[in-house]
């Protein structure tokens, strides 16, 4: 890995010039956007936001052409929403909510318990016996809930609580919620949700889902025997998020994600695509090819995705290379210092192929019920 980091960074040295975007043959500039043209199957579009970037006007008119649903980035985390336990700072989340609903758009919550994101006095309650732990997760779970009632689509209640190290026979991630109670954390989060908002959808959302490679495949039964173990235990969840990050180094097998999503289908939950982008580190710099593969692998895997009717929420993570998470994130950048171009516009908003692979997909979905 690394030596091929190392040839690839080489190989990319002239490329160093400012990315710019490929000359654009055969892309739309106007037309309907990914939202229309994916609501036209019955099937919501969206993208996560963050409150900085909606506060730009260009950013903010690119969203309202393709997005019918969006979904906080960052800002409905624990950290930025409770710092402190006694001071709530909801701003940016309001913020995010606020444009959604000026501008008739869906909304995701995202999300309620996570082991990252947390502040500190929250680690620390996790750690002062089940009791403490519990009425910690109720009341991040009822509070979230009972604040944006009514107007959130789905909330991930749960994020990311399958595998990773030090990890029992359940494959159960090694995290504060876990070692204070056990996996019954998560039957706390669900009910408290639903208590608090019995008409929102209520998500287990995770990584690691769609690729054909060995610790996936361990991920994917890991999180199918998660679910079943809650659906029996009467925990109310509704659907499962599958993040989508992909990555071109890794295969990809129509197979096996079609035989997985029929799988959770048949537990009677929806599915919804929560968090797609492509992580293009191992693709040489020069562009157009780039800008291909990813489309490519895009495209492989919506179509996938959508010919299983449980799918009808598709998100990516962010809008525009510009504000990709993947060039922000030190251990996701390129080694050659380019931007990543996972996403469907470019860095000044403009459609890519990824764009385009997205419309083909949506426009080839079989039409939800
Ligand atoms: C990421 C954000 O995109 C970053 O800005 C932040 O620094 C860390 O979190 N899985 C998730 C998301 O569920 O919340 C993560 O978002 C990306 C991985």
């Amino acid at each position: 890995m690394t030596k091929r980091r190392v040839v690839l960074s080489a190989l990319a040295i002239p490329m160093l010039a400012p990315a710019r975007a490929s000359p654009e043959a055969g892309l739309p500039e106007g037309g309907p956007g990914l939202g229309a043209i994916a609501a036209t199957r019955g099937i919501l579009y969206g993208a996560a936001v963050g409150a900085a970037h909606i506060a730009n006007p260009a950013f903010a008119a690119a969203v309202r052409r393709e997005c019918a649903i969006i979904v906080g980035e960052n800002d409905f985390k624990w950290r930025p929403t409770q710092p402190q336990p006694d001071q709530p700072t909801f701003g940016r989340a309001d913020a995010v909510a606020g444009f959604a609903a000026e501008n008739r758009l869906r909304l995701r919550g995202h999300t309620m318990i996570w082991q990252e994101s947390l502040p500190p006095w929250v680690t620390e309650r996790l750690s002062a016996g089940r009791a403490v732990a519990e009425a910690t997760i109720r009341a991040r779970a009822s509070v979230m809930a009972a604040r944006y009632r009514g107007r959130i689509m789905t909330w991930d209640v749960v994020n990311e609580a399958v595998g990773g190290d030090n990890t029992g026979p359940e494959m159960m991630r090694d995290t504060p919620f876990h070692r204070a109670l056990g996996e019954s954390f998560l039957d706390i989060a669900f009910a408290a949700a639903r208590e608090a908002d019995p008409d929102a959808r209520l998500a287990y959302n995770d990584f690691g889902l769609e690729q054909a490679v060995p610790w996936q495949d361990q991920h994917r039964s890991a999180v199918l025997r998660l679910l079943e173990r809650l659906l029996s235990r009467g925990v109310p969840v509704d659907t499962l998020g599958i993040q989508a990050h992909l990555q071109t180094e890794w295969a990809f097998d129509a197979t096996v994600l079609s035989r997985f999503l029929r799988d959770v289908a048949g537990l009677g939950l929806h599915i919804e695509i929560t968090e797609l982008d492509v992580d293009d580190r191992a693709l040489p710099a020069a562009i157009e090819p780039r800008d291909a593969a990813v489309a490519d692998l895009t495209r492989r895997f919506l179509d996938v995705a959508l010919a299983e009717r449980r799918v009808d929420v598709v998100m990516t993570w962010g809008l525009s290379d510009r504000h990709s998470w993947l060039s922000r994130t030190p251990s996701r950048q390129r080694a050659d210092g380019n931007r990543q171009r996972g996403l469907p516009l470019d860095e000044e908003f403009r459609r890519k192929p990824m764009w385009q692979a997205m419309a083909e997909a949506f426009r080839s979905a079989p039409p939800r019920g």
